[in-house]
């Protein structure tokens, strides 16, 4: 899976035990990312839809959430995947912008990218292929990029990774029908099915992640857009519409009241932390005034986002900050009918010894 700021790797068996125990048998993963929780929802048989504004998660969805593995002919996915990497370098916009005006990758792997991307939007547009070819093109670059994990900076010298050759994996699909449904959420949530659990994991700050992840976008859209700044980010990192209104300290308690009052499920988890705009009281609160009979949470201690754990650079590499700290605490909340909120709390603490309920 790709490095992704807010990925919710340690939480996932957790999550997972939650919609097991209340018994769910559909899901939308609102906010999905990397897809992480959406799989782990279709692994255990649940029908999943994911929603997410980034183009990359949209892809990453319709790889791993939209596509039966029972209908993927994995010879010929094979063979093409063997094709895509065999052929001849062909540096282009890729190259140029992120491998000799930035250093994000190096130019090697830079060119076989380009060469890639181009066969897939000559040979695979609209097929069903398109997005698992992609997908694996995504995380072959992921695995030899040379940041933190965020694409707002690239290491002032090459991560060992970087001089790693590009490789092609085949993604591991999984069985069972699910749906993408792609763009903001604040206009999508009117269209998604109702269902038995929907999970909730908005961002909570400024951090954007359609210039922490910018990359991403271009290499999805393949539209060579101006960059701009050392970082070479897309100039529609400036436009209005590329923002978020999750990521507005002003906005964004309201979006979140209006969003948890909108969403059709009979239980809703909640991702959040204690660096949030919003209190874990306020949240309770937006959840009891959804309509949710019972709200409890629980609280995980773990390792705060990388950007944190490394310090803080100024564009020449110097540490200017110190982290205040290294650990926090994730809440997940759970509301809905009370049976399901205790049997979800039990999930909770079956998957993982130290979850507790803390409010
Ligand atoms: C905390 S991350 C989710 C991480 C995910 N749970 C995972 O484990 O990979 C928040 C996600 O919300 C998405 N997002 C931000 N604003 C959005 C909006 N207005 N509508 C839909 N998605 C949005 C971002 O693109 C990002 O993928």
């Amino acid at each position: 899976m790709i490095k992704y700021l807010g990925s919710k790797r340690t939480l996932v068996p957790v999550l997972g035990e939650i919609a097991t125990h209340v018994g769910a048998r559909t899901a939308v993963d609102l906010f999905t990312g990397t897809t992480r929780v959406a799989q782990e929802l279709k692994r255990r048989g649940l029908q999943v839809t994911a929603t997410d504004v980034a183009t990359y998660s949209q892809v990453l969805s319709d790889c791993y959430i939209a596509t039966d593995a029972t209908t993927v002919d994995l010879g010929e996915l094979d063979d093409e995947l063997a094709r895509l990497a065999a052929l001849p370098p062909e540096p282009g916009y890729f190259t140029r912008t992120f491998c000799e005006e930035a250093r994000y990758f190096q130019p090697k792997n830079g060119a076989r990218v380009d060469a890639i991307r181009n066969a897939l939007a000559a040979d695979h547009l609209g097929s069903p292929l398109f997005p698992i070819l992609l997908t694996s093109l995504m995380l072959a670059a992921d695995r030899v990029d040379s940041t933190t994990g965020l694409q707002m900076a690239y290491l002032k010298e090459w991560a060992p990774r970087a001089h790693q050759d590009l490789e092609l994996r085949r993604p591991d699909l999984l069985p069972g029908t699910g749906a993408t449904v792609a763009g903001d959420v604040m206009e999508t949530v009117g269209l998604l099915p109702t269902v038995d659990l929907m999970y909730v994991d908005p961002p909570y700050n400024q951090h954007r992640y359609f210039t922490n992840y910018h990359i991403w976008e271009t290499l999805v859209r393949w539209d060579e857009p101006a960059a701009y700044g050392i970082a070479r980010k897309r100039i529609d990192s400036r436009d209005p519409s590329t923002r978020s209104v999750f990521n507005s300290k002003r906005e964004m308690p309201g979006a979140f009241a209006d969003l948890l009052g909108r969403v059709r499920a009979e239980v809703v988890v909640v991702s959040y932390n204690d660096e949030s705009w919003v209190s874990a009281e306020d949240l309770t609160g937006m959840l009891h005034a959804a309509g949710h009979e019972m709200v409890q949470v629980l609280g995980f201690d773990s390792k705060r986002y990388v950007g944190a754990q490394i310090g803080i650079f100024n564009p020449s590499g110097e540490k200017v900050g110190r982290v205040s700290r290294l650990r926090n605490v994730e809440y997940v909340f759970v509301a809905g009918p009370a049976d399901k909120v205790e049997a979800a709390v039990q999930g909770a603490d079956v998957s993982r010894a130290g979850a507790g309920v803390v409010l």
